[in-house]
């Protein structure tokens, strides 16, 4: 299984706080029999220049990096990338956004604003799509309060992807809205976007298990399928190992 959207990064947004938060994660992850995992955390153009965003984040990947290595563990594989807030300021930030998609490809994962979306939300995404970009929206589910039905199908109208996050499965009216769009093939991967081990901690197993039960094994395969030609060109941060150590 691939999880194309997580906060597992150390101390680098309100995802994992320390090292150990870190490893935690990934092993979880693995044991859920997820075997690559996107390290995407917030980046928020309204609190923070894309420059400083970059190094913090930069230089904690390494951090990662680094203790994933020296472990005698089996981890997943670790892609670099970042949850990028669309915003009225982000477009200055346009020289970095090859650095903020998943690192070797052109996927920029975006995540809508939490409020009405106005017509420059919807402009923001377009001009992604035409400069290039391939972009996946975070969490479509989560923003229903928010919207009414009418922009929510405005933007599923939209020549982009569309992520689910795991843990909207145990939810009855969430899954309801996910299940329709699942029939619908516009739903392009579940993910966990874990931030920790307690509130909100990964569900892949849970929602693999809830939708094999719903669609069958085709329908994983096809998700998988899915995530996979998104990391076609993608850079690994770190390798797993067949390692048979616990943490
Ligand atoms: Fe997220």
């Amino acid at each position: 299984m691939i999880d194309l959207h997580t906060h597992i990064l150390p101390a680098v947004d309100d995802g994992a706080q320390t090292l150990e938060e870190s490893l935690k994660l990934l092993y979880v992850l693995g044991e859920q029999g997820v075997d690559k995992v996107v390290l995407s955390p917030h980046f928020y153009a309204h609190m923070e220049s894309a420059e400083t965003f970059l190094n913090r984040r930069n230089t904690q990947a390494e951090v990662l990096k680094k203790a994933v290595e020296s472990l005698d563990v089996s981890l997943p594989t670790g892609y670099l990338a970042a949850e990028v807030q669309i915003a009225k300021n982000l477009w200055r930030f346009e020289e970095h956004f090859d650095e903020l998609c998943i690192n070797g490809t052109k996927y920029i994962l975006l995540e809508p604003p939490y409020m009405y979306w106005e017509n420059w939300v919807f402009d923001s995404i377009h001009e992604f799509i035409n400069n290039d970009y391939l972009p996946i929206i975070a969490h479509v589910e989560r923003f229903l309060r928010f919207n009414p039905k009418d922009r929510i199908e405005r933007l599923l109208a939209m020549e982009v992807l569309f992520q689910s996050n795991a843990s909207s499965y145990s939810l009855f009216r969430k899954r309801r809205f996910l299940y329709t769009l699942i029939k619908q093939d516009r739903i392009h991967s579940f993910v966990s976007d874990a931030h920790n081990l307690s509130t909100r901690f990964p569900e892949m197993a849970d929602a693999q298990k809830r939708i094999r039960r719903r669609f069958g094994e085709g329908q994983l395969a096809w998700f998988d399928g899915q995530a996979e030609e998104v990391l076609k060109t993608a850079i690994p941060l770190f390798e797993s190992k067949n390692e048979r150590g616990t943490l």
